[in-house]
């Protein structure tokens, strides 16, 4: 077999076969495929797409790819939860301390920032020595001990897709509906939980721009998940305008804990109890949706959530103290507001340009070897339907670097659309909860 055909083949519409599949899974991970020849494949599968088998195929040789984790020695049910990809979607930081605190066992793995989008292993590292580079005995003994811990990608959990991420994510091959269900369920198939909910984005920040293309993504990851004997469920939740108010790393932590102590936004709040309601029914926890809110709610109102980020950051070695104080988070020297250019009503925020700025000024990666800034980023002050005056600040700018700052400001504008009327507010939740198998 040969590299060079399967690209061809692809480049013409044809099908591959499970056997093409795992030649270049493997050749890739073994480092015998170039990363040129795999780049020409993803773009090649971009434009053809994979069809069912063929993305199952993808599936199974990525998880395959490298070891399977057995989560057998934590008791209970292993809940896993993961998003699609958003701009200031911090529903992990969060949702995981607020279900672990209900009892729920909170294995989960993540990924870093991809694209115009953030990513909660980014984010966490913003507590100083954090590392979710952690044994696997350390993950199974903290799941068991305190109900929750979070590592990142391994080099030996689904290596395939760890190295096709970072390549998608520099070669504009992201948003592939086959190839993103590939490479978050070879992940969660590797990672070991019994249960997997899964939040898929749609809207301008997300990968899948429409609903009819975000419930196709839910469909298939949920068939893959549910097929690989894991119960899988999926919400599809709007991202088409930033989630809550933060953007950038450390700022949407403090987001994350302003919410555990009962100052979230609303439009933050709402996605972290629809999606651990599924959880918490899916462990086992709650008999409905109303009792895993309350529950949940609780969680806030007694500081039990809070209690257990602290505990989580400290048992990964962060510096708990930032939890109660969030002003030990990285800062960024400067902030500045950005000023609304015009009296009148905010009729859309484009969520990916606001994740470009914030890339921009240093939070995401240009290159797959870039360092990102954790400080800096935005903080939206108004949102979709509200009415602004001219000169009142849109949302304050976080940097350390000016000259970023100004090429930022100006796709910051780009992003917005005013209006005389507030028009029309897309829901926050979609509230597709699919249970298929
Ligand atoms: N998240 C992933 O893990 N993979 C993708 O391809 C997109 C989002």
């Amino acid at each position: 077999m040969r590299m060079y055909d399967i690209i061809m083949k692809k480049r013409n519409g044809g099908r591959l076969s499970t056997e093409e599949i795992s030649f270049f899974i493997s050749g890739y991970t073994r480092e015998e495929i170039p990363d040129y020849q795999v780049s020409a494949l993803m773009m090649a599968i971009y434009f053809q797409g994979l069809d069912e088998e063929e993305t199952l195929a993808l599936t199974m040789a990525m998880a395959h790819s490298g070891e399977m984790l057995d989560l057998s020695a934590i008791e209970g049910v292993k809940v896993d939860k993961h998003s699609t990809g958003g701009v200031g979607d911090k529903t992990s930081l969060a949702l995981a301390p607020m279900a672990a605190a209900c009892g729920i066992k909170v294995a989960k793995m993540s990924g870093r920032g991809l694209g115009h989008t953030g990513g909660t292993i980014d984010k966490l590292e913003s507590f100083k020595g954090f590392s979710t580079a952690i044994p696997q005995e350390q993950f199974i003994r903290q799941v068991n001990g305190i109900g929750i811990s979070i590592m990142g990608q391994t080099a030996d959990l689904a290596p395939a897709d760890k190295k096709l991420y970072a390549l998608r994510d520099v070669t504009a091959t992201v948003d592939s509906m086959s190839l993103i269900a590939s490479s978050i369920m070879s992940k969660k198939l590797a990672a070991g939980a019994d249960a997997i909910v899964l939040d898929v984005k749609t809207g301008s920040g997300a990968f899948m721009k429409t609903e009819e293309e975000a419930l196709a993504l839910a469909r298939e990851m949920v068939k893959i998940g549910n097929g690989a004997g894991r119960h899988t469920i999926a919400v599809v939740s709007d991202m088409d305008q930033p989630l809550g108010r933060a953007v950038g790393n450390a700022l949407e932590v403090k987001e994350a804990i302003d919410t555990l102590r009962g100052q979230g936004p609303a439009d933050f709040v709402a996605p972290c109890l629809t999606l651990g309601s599924q959880m918490l029914i899916a462990g086992g926890k709650a008999q409905d949706t109303r009792q895993a809110r309350d529950m949940l709610q609780q969680t806030i109102e007694t500081g039990a959530a809070l209690k257990k980020l602290a505990q989580f950051v400290q048992a990964q070695g962060g510096d708990p103290a930032a939890v109660y104080d969030p002003s030990l988070l990285p800062r960024a020297a400067y902030t500045e507001p950005i000023p609304a250019p015009a009296d009148g009503y905010i009729r859309q925020i484009r969520c990916d340009e606001i994740g470009m700025c914030s890339l921009m000024l240093g939070g995401g990666r240009e290159t797959k070897d870039s360092e990102i800034d954790l400080s800096v980023g935005l903080v939206l002050t108004a949102k979709v339907g509200d009415y602004v005056k001219n000169g009142e600040p849109l949302a304050y700018m976080h940097f350390n670097d000016p000259v970023k700052a100004a090429a930022a400001r100006e796709r910051f504008y780009q992003a917005y659309s005013f209006g005389a009327d507030a028009g029309e507010k897309a829901p926050v939740l979609i509230h597709r909860i699919l249970q298929e198998s």
